[in-house]
Parts: structure tokens; sequence; C-alpha cells
């Protein structure tokens, strides 16, 4: 059997760490966990029950009830919720809008930090991306790994996926969301995002996903090899 091995990924939105991490655990053979689907899925389900997104302790107390499943290939993206496979709307921009104000609400954190210890147990490599894996959620991972863009790259991404999926080209309007959802993220009470001080920090502004995933798939082999 394989040796354990965990690999935490976390960075802001737009610097390519999904396709990274699930090119990151295809080609290291691993179990694959994305904790922003989590976190889309429980906002997909307020939004659909009316809750009120300014009343913390409603989002609490419906938090508890959501029933998530999320699938570990990281060749399949699907995500359910109380068993309907939600993995196409949980990435639309209702979503996408009020993920932010849901993932702020400490018991939603608290609830879904234990089921991504849950669901990270057990024997086998696992690459898990989210925003705060490597300090909070598995600060015991065998390799953690931070990954950064300037905001101006990121929006600048983001516009051409945009413009690529038929919506109007806006550069500006991205970098503003961009640097909102940056602000909103790295300054909430709760597990605010930032680096672990034993991350490897890697700039992806320049360079291609594909060397991305390289270079990390070189990092991990190298520590798993130490490990040995
Ligand atoms: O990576 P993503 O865009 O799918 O994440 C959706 C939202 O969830 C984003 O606003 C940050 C938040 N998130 C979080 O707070 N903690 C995580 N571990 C993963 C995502």
């Amino acid at each position: 059997m394989t040796r354990s091995l965990v690999i935490a990924i976390d960075g802001p939105a737009g610097t390519g760490k999904s396709t990274v991490a699930r090119g990151l655990a295809t080609a290291l053979g691993a179990r694959y966990l994305d904790t922003g689907a989590m976190y889309r899925i429980v906002t997909l389900s307020m939004l659909r029950r009316g809750v009120d997104l300014g009343d913390t302790s409603a989002i609490a107390a419906s938090a508890e009830q959501v029933e998530l499943a999320v699938g570990h290939d990281p060749a399949e993206d699907r995500s359910y919720l109380a068993g309907e496979d939600v993995s196409a709307e949980i990435r639309g921009d209702a979503v996408t809008k009020a993920v932010s104000a849901v993932s702020a609400v400490p018991a939603v954190r608290t609830r879904l930090v234990a089921l991504q210890r849950a669901l990270t147990d057990g024997p086998g490599r696992v690459v898990v991306e989210g925003r705060d894996i490597g300090t909070v959620v598995l600060p015991d991972a065998d390799v953690k790994i931070f990954l950064t863009a300037s905001a101006e790259e990121r929006a600048r991404r983001r516009n051409e996926q945009n413009v690529a999926a038929g919506l109007p080209d806006d550069y500006a309007g991205v970098l503003a969301d961009v640097e909102r959802r940056d602000h909103l993220d790295s300054t909430r009470a709760v597990s605010p995002l930032r680096a672990a001080d034993d991350a490897v920090v890697v700039d992806t502004s320049d360079m291609t996903q594909a060397e991305v995933i390289a270079a990390l798939t070189e990092l991990v082999e190298e520590k798993a090899g130490a490990a040995r």
C-alpha cells in the first residue's frame, strides 16, 4: 500500500490552484479534495432555502442540516447536495457572490473542517485544496504549498476565461471583484487566508499551469523520497 502522504495546497482564487491541484493529484496517483466546493455546496443550500445571508445565527443553524458529498477523483469535478448532482450550479454567479459571507461564519467552518479531516484521514496519497488547509485543517500535512499571483494577473486570467465562456470583456470589474474577495478572505476573523510558516510559496504569475504542476510534482516526490 502507498504510504500516506498529505499535500496541502492553499492560495487565493485565480492562481490556477484548482487545475494545478488536480494535475498534481493525477501525477501522484492521489485522491483529491476540493474544500472550496464544500463551502459552495453549503452556500447553495442557503440560497435555495432563502436563508438571510446577513444573519449569522440563521446561517449557523442551517449549516448543520446540509447533507453534502464531494467526489475524490481529480479527473472528475463532482459535488452533491442531498444526493443531487450540483457540480455545475455551485460554480455559478449566485453561489460565487455569496460564498465569502457563508464561509466567514465560524459554525460553518467548524463543521466543514471536521468533515475535511475525516475525509482525508487514512492511508494513501491525498491532495487537499483550499485556503486554510496548511494552517488550520491539516497543520501536520507532509507538504504545504501556497500558490500566489498578482491581483492583476489573476484578474487577467479570470477575464480571459469569462470572455471564452461568452461573458462580457470587463477587466476592471473582474479586478475589483478579485480585490474584494482577497480582502474578505484575508481579513475575516476565523481562518484568514495566509501561508503557513512552513509552506513553500510559489508565485505562478509568470508560469504556465504545466510548469507549475511539473515543479510541484518534483517537490512532492523529493519530500516523499526524503521521508522514506
Ligand atoms: O476555491 P473556491 O473559489 O471554490 O472557494 C470558494 C470560497 O470558499 C472562497 O470564498 C473561499 C472559501 N474557502 C474557504 O474559506 N476555505 C477553504 N478551505 C476553501 C474555500
